[in-house]
């Protein structure tokens, strides 16, 4: 007996190492439309959380060593407060790492909870599960977080994430802004998670990847997509490749709502999947992703990373965006009749400018059914009814017409008539409380890969340029996302030069007042 369970113990530890030795592990992320049309709230998230076993199953059998599940998965987006007791439970404190499947008694956990603890148990699985966490403030009020918990193998909870940039989500309580959530697996990859919009901030995830070790980011969003700059996979594209970092991504669906998007992103840019569907649908995409010791300082890089990836885009006239308010965006108009371009366009009232060289190849006598136009933008922006977000953009965006409230606008058709050659846009950053990103996106809706990357960074100051690597014929979006986070929760302006240089003003007011009380004494 003792001999069988040393040898057992011995080929758990070899398989153990297999796993860590090999260059690749077997990612798996569902995108997934939300049964809501049961009889009850309890019912729906019974329903849904037995498809999320179900799930772990097909994917346990295809070899799968973690699933990630979507934000809302479980309830649906829009489920009220007075249902809230009905579908969330406690989490244990992950340091306990308490199997919820084994230890039902320890703490008030729902069936579901407990019923996906013992999914990842009894498939031997990771798996990353977003819910509605209750939790009790010092003085006994119950309260409830947005949550992300990650189960091991053995069900228990290895990670709990509360979400701190909520989205008009005001029956949640915000999660600390000092967690970092990480967790170790056994094949030697140390994964950070976060919720959704969180992924626009600095806490917490500039913040997570100040930590080199953390090379891939379980992420579970519900996004809500916006044009030209706000595209679910235009900004998990460039999230994972201004990072370097795995970025794996489960989306909850409901495309008429603007809701969709999932995919596996990696470390050098390239796309291993997407998934995006103007209807109604739910897809488990498994993908091999490459191990990275050590994520790479991206500080001053160029990386390319032209590659076929594999796109399942279904019906994507169906899926809904909203165009960005744009009306304090500094415009100029590209004229398609010009082979070549080479313009600088500045944000109003500062000193932001962009730059692009642009190389065009109309047809003779088609007339283009989209108008283009060059964008810079520095400043406060509104991104939901409650928050506002500083930005510096730079783009080349597609219009529907010479008018720019038109911008960020599709058509049902792509572009016709008009081939754009080459493309190079460049922007010089602040880098004090920044992360610039690309953004790029085309008619199908995926971002485009065809590009170089580089970044130069000296004395606070990062160039940050992009420049394709082949022609494009359908793009909506090619240019630069950067978010400027010290102008967060601020009034929704164009940043003055004034406003650019706060201090200096803080400084001449000082010595104003100085020099005045001095000529008066
Ligand atoms: C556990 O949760 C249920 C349902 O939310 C609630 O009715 C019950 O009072 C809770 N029990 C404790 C000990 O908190
Ligand atoms: C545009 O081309 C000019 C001339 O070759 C070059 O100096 C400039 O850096 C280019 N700008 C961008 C944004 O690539
Ligand atoms: C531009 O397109 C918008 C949206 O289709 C339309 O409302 C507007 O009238 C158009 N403007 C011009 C100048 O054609």
């Amino acid at each position: 007996m003792k001999v069988f369970e040393i040898s057992v113990l011995l080929t758990l530890l070899a398989i153990g190492n297999v796993y860590a030795q090999q260059d690749t592990y077997t990612a798996a992320v569902l995108e997934y439309s939300p049964i809501l049309s049961g009889i009850s709230p309890t019912d729906n998230i019974l329903k849904n959380s037995r498809a999320y076993v179900n799930y772990m199953i097909n994917a346990k059998r295809q070899g799968v060593e973690i699933i990630v599940f979507p934000e809302d998965g479980l309830t649906g987006w829009d489920i009220g407060i007075e249902n809230f007791d009905h579908v969330s439970t406690e989490v244990p404190d992950p340091s306990e790492k308490i199997s919820p499947c084994i230890r039902t008694q320890h703490g008030n956990y729902s069936k579901f909870f407990v019923d996906l603890s013992c999914g990842a148990r009894d498939q031997r699985i990771y798996a990353v599960v977003n819910l509605i966490e209750s939790s009790y403030t010092h003085d006994k009020k119950k309260i409830y977080y947005n949550t992300n918990v990650a189960f091991d193998r053995t069900g228990a909870v290895i990670a709990r994430y509360r979400k701190i940039n909520l989205y008009d989500e005001p029956d949640h309580t915000v999660g600390d802004k000092s967690q970092v959530s990480t967790f170790e697996t056994d094949f030697g990859v140390k994964f950070g998670t976060f919720i959704c919009f969180d992924i626009l901030f600095k806490y917490p995830a500039v913040n997570m990847l100040s930590d080199p070790t953390v090379t891939d980011i379980a992420y579970s969003v519900a996004w809500f997509s916006e044009l030209p700059f706000f595209h679910s996979l235009s900004v998990q594209h460039g999230f994972a490749k201004s990072h370097g970092v795995n970025l794996l991504v489960a989306g909850m669906n409901n495309p008429a709502e603007r809701n969709g998007g999932s995919g596996i992103y990696l470390h050098d840019g390239r796309i291993a999947e997407t998934y995006l569907s103007g209807y109604r649908s739910s897809r488990l995409i498994i993908r091999q992703v490459p191990k990275i010791r050590a994520r790479k300082d991206l500080s001053n890089t160029c990386q390319a990373s032209s590659d076929t990836p594999r796109y399942t885009l279904e019906d994507v006239n169906f899926f809904r965006t909203k165009e960005s308010d744009l009306s304090l965006y500094t415009f100029k108009s590209v004229d398609l009749n010009k082979k070549e371009l080479s313009d600088t366009v500045c944000s109003k009232g500062n000193n932001f400018c962009c730059s692009f060289n642009i190389s065009i190849d109309k047809a003779r006598d088609i007339r283009p059914n989209y108008a283009y136009k060059l964008t810079a933008f520095f400043g406060v922006t509104k991104v939901s009814l409650t928050k506002t977000i500083g930005l510096r953009n730079c783009g080349l965006i597609a219009c529907l017409n010479e008018s720019e409230s038109s911008c960020g606008g599709r058509h049902t058709q792509p572009l016709i008539g008009v081939t754009f050659k080459s493309i190079s846009v460049r922007g010089n950053f602040d880098t004090k409380d920044f992360h610039g990103q690309p953004a790029t996106l085309n008619f199908d809706m995926n971002p485009s890969t065809d590009y170089m990357y580089c970044t130069k960074t000296a004395n606070d100051e990062q160039e940050i340029s992009l420049s394709t690597t082949r022609p494009h014929n359908s793009l909506l979006t090619f240019g630069i996302v950067g978010r400027a986070f010290n102008h967060d929760d601020s009034a929704v302006r164009v940043i003055s030069k004034a406003n650019v240089n706060d201090v200096s003003i803080y400084l001449v007011l000082c010595i104003s007042i100085f020099v005045y009380l001095v000529q008066n004494e």
